[in-house]
C-alpha cells in the first residue's frame, strides 16, 4: 500500500476497503453510494446508514443534492457526522459537494470504486454537479480527509469504464510524465486485462501528478488548469454524444494533439503515438460532431472569459502549456483539415 498526502487529504492506494473502519471516526457515519456500487459493497453499506443516488450524469445535478440533504437531515446528521462516499466519479462528485455544504461542511471521504475516480474524480477536492447545461457549473473545492483505492474495485468494474479511466491515466502522462506514456505503451495488453499490479502502478503515477500539480495551485489560478488537457472538448462532446466522459476525454486529448501539431508544439509522430495508445486501449480517438455544435457546447464551459477561452495544448508528451484562443480561431482550426465535420 503506497499513500500521497495532498493539503490534508489522506490518499491510500493499494488499500483494501475492507479496512475502511481503521480509518473511520467514532462518529456517525452515513454513506452515499450509487445502485450499481451497492450491491457490490453491500456489507459496507449495510454496516451504515446509506443514501442511494441515480446512476449516471443526469443525476449529478442540484436536485439530487437535494435529496441528499433531505436524508442527512432525516438521518439526523450533526457537523460531526463523517460522509462516506462509495463509488465512482459521480458519487465522489455528489457526496463531496453534499458534505461541503450541509452546515456548512462535514469531514467527508471516499473509497473510490471506478478506475476514473481513482486517478482523478476523487483526488484534488473540487467537488460540484452540473446545472442547466453547464458541467460542474455549481461546486466547492474541498478536500476529502481521506480517499482509499482500492484495486479490488476493478475485478466488478464493467470493462467500458475501466476504459475510460484509461482516458485520465494517458491524459496525466501527456501533461507531465514522458515515462508513463512509455509504460503505458509498454504495458497496455496488461493493462486492458487488469493486471493488478499494472492497474496498481498506473493509478499511482497518475494520482502522483495530479497531486503534485494540485499542491502548488489547489485553487485553479495557474498550473492546475493543466489538468483540464482535452476536456474543453471532452465537455462539448459529452453534451452532444453518448460517450462516457472518459471516452469523450481520449477523443478531447486527439483533437489538441492535433491543435498541437497545427501549432508546431507537436510533431506529427508525437500526435500518432497519442492516437495509437489510445485505440490500443480501445478508446475512441473520433466522433462526429459538427463544429457549430461543438463550439456552441464550449461557449458553455467555465473557462470561457468573453469571446476567448483557456486551451491546454500537448507541448510534445509530457509536457504542456496554457493559451487563451478566441472562439474564432479555435473554430477556423477545428474546420480546417475536415470543414463539415470535426473530430
Ligand atoms: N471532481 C473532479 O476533480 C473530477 C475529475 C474527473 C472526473 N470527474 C467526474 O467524474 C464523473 C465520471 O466518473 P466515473 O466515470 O467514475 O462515473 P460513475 O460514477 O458514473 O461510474 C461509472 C459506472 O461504473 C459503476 N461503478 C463504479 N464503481 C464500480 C465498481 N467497483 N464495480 C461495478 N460498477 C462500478 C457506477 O455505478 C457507474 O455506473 C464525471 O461526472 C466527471 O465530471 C470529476
Ligand atoms: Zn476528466
Amino acid at each position: 500500500m503506497k499513500q500521497i498526502s495532498l493539503h490534508g487529504s489522506r490518499i491510500l492506494i493499494g488499500e483494501s476497503a475492507d479496512n475502511i473502519r481503521e480509518y473511520l471516526p467514532s462518529s456517525q457515519v452515513i454513506i452515499i453510494t450509487d445502485g450499481n456500487v451497492r450491491r457490490h459493497y453491500s456489507a459496507l453499506c449495510d454496516a451504515f446508514p446509506t443514501i442511494e443516488i441515480g446512476l449516471g450524469e443526469p443525476n449529478k445535478t442540484l436536485a439530487t443534492i437535494d435529496h441528499v440533504t433531505s436524508e442527512l437531515v432525516r438521518l439526523e446528521a450533526d457537523r460531526r457526522t463523517f460522509i462516506l462516499g462509495v463509488g465512482g466519479g459521480i458519487v465522489c462528485d455528489v457526496a463531496g459537494f453534499a458534505a461541503s455544504v450541509f452546515m456548512r461542511g462535514l469531514p467527508f471521504g471516499f473509497v473510490s470504486t471506478s478506475l476514473l475516480s481513482q486517478v482523478d474524480a476523487s483526488v484534488g477536492g473540487k467537488n460540484g454537479v452540473n446545472h442547466k447545461g453547464y458541467k460542474n457549473m455549481l461546486g466547492v473545492f474541498a478536500q476529502p480527509q481521506l480517499v482509499i483505492c482500492d484495486p479490488q474495485s476493478m475485478s466488478t468494474l464493467p470493462q467500458r469504464e475501466l476504459v475510460a479511466g484509461f482516458a485520465e491515466i494517458v491524459k496525466a502522462a501527456m501533461i507531465a510524465d514522458a515515462s508513463l506514456f512509455a509504460y503505458l505503451e509498454e504495458n497496455a495488453e496488461k493493462a486492458l486485462q487488469k493486471d493488478p499490479q499494472t492497474l496498481e502502478h498506473l493509478v499511482y503515477e497518475a494520482v502522483k501528478i495530479k497531486a503534485d500539480i494540485v499542491a502548488v495551485d489547489e485553487r485553479e489560478q495557474g498550473e492546475r488548469r493543466k489538468l483540464n488537457l482535452g476536456h474543453t472538448f471532452a465537455h462539448a462532446i459529452e453534451k452532444n454524444t453518448a460517450l462516457t466522459h472518459g471516452e469523450a476525454v481520449s477523443v478531447g486529448l486527439c483533437k489538441v494533439a492535433q491543435l498541437a501539431v497545427m501549432l508546431n508544439l507537436m510533431s506529427a509522430g508525437e500526435q500518432k503515438r497519442v492516437e495509437s495508445i489510445l485505440q490500443r486501449l480501445t478508446l475512441p480517438t473520433t466522433v462526429d460532431v459538427p463544429t457549430p455544435a461543438l463550439c456552441a457546447a464550449m461557449r458553455k464551459d467555465k473557462k470561457k472569459s468573453g469571446e476567448a477561452i483557456h486551451v491546454v495544448l500537448p507541448v510534445g508528451i509530457g509536457r504542456c502549456e496554457v493559451r487563451e484562443m478566441a472562439f474564432a480561431a479555435l473554430s477556423y482550426l477545428l474546420s480546417v483539415d475536415k470543414p463539415a465535420v470535426i473530430l
